[in-house]
């Protein structure tokens, strides 16, 4: 993997096909506050629920917040944030094999580079942070919660949920970020959305219009070759 170069790419419009929107997806961090057409919402989460999952147990439940509810959990879960009141229903990883701790530090490096972030400058690493808790400002904010036990099988049916709703976005002409920050302060969820405590908050993802500006938008993170990732048997 090259980890000296930033590989920028523009996402304009909508993907025409799959592969199109899985080669053009990437994590968009610098939003359009303009809101999101409802018919589109409605189109992309009612194609959304086709995911699939363990048994067809469909552990997600799905909450797209928008308008004043979308503000007012911006400011709760900022505070939350900047008091440090953090604590997922599901603890964050803390271990990593050494392949994978090189790629986290290669995003880290790059990411303050495309952000035009000083990374001596820990006020504007902070403020980048934070960011995250405004939904980068994107119009929408949705929030996936399970009452299910939590296990392999629950992981990997809402990884495969979220990655749907990324690429139907693409379809859309819509952005996203997938942020596990979404899930640092759980309670103001459930309070603000009036949950029951046993829907766990499991990740949450900000979805609207990408600024076409920011280099930060056009910021393609790399990956590991074929060979490297992939054995074909015969
Ligand atoms: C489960 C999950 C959690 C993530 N959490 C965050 C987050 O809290 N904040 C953020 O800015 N990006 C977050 N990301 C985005 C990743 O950093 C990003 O997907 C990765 O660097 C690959 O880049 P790409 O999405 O642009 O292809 C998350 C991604 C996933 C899949």
């Amino acid at each position: 993997m090259e980890t000296e170069t930033v590989e920028l790419k523009e996402i304009t419009g909508a993907a025409a096909s799959v592969s199109e929107a899985m080669n053009t997806r990437h994590s968009i961090r610098r939003f359009d506050p303009r809101p999101v057409e409802q018919a589109k919402l409605d189109a992309l989460f009612t194609t959304s629920l086709r995911a699939p999952s363990w048994k067809n147990s469909q552990p997600w439940q799905v909450h797209v917040v928008t308008g004043e509810k979308r503000s007012r959990l911006a400011t709760l879960l900022t505070e939350a944030a900047i008091a440090g009141n953090l604590k997922p229903d599901i603890a964050w990883p803390a271990v990593y094999p050494a392949d994978a701790k090189r790629r986290m530090f290669d995003l880290g490096m790059k990411i303050y580079g495309v952000a035009g972030i000083d990374r001596k400058d820990k006020a504007a690493r902070d403020q980048f942070m934070v960011d995250n808790f405004k939904f980068f400002d994107a119009p929408v904010a949705v929030f996936i919660t399970s009452n299910f036990e939590m296990n392999y099988y629950v992981g990997i049916d809402i990884g495969c949920y979220l990655q749907s709703v990324m690429l139907l976005a693409r379809e859309h002409g819509l952005g996203t970020c997938p942020q596990a920050a979404l899930s640092a302060a759980p309670e103001v969820v459930r309070a603000e959305l009036g949950l029951a405590e046993e829907q766990k908050v499991l990740v949450g993802l900000s979805l609207g219009y990408p600024l076409a500006e920011p280099e930060l938008n056009r910021f393609h993170t790399p990956r590991e070759a074929l060979a490297d990732k992939v054995k074909f048997y015969s």
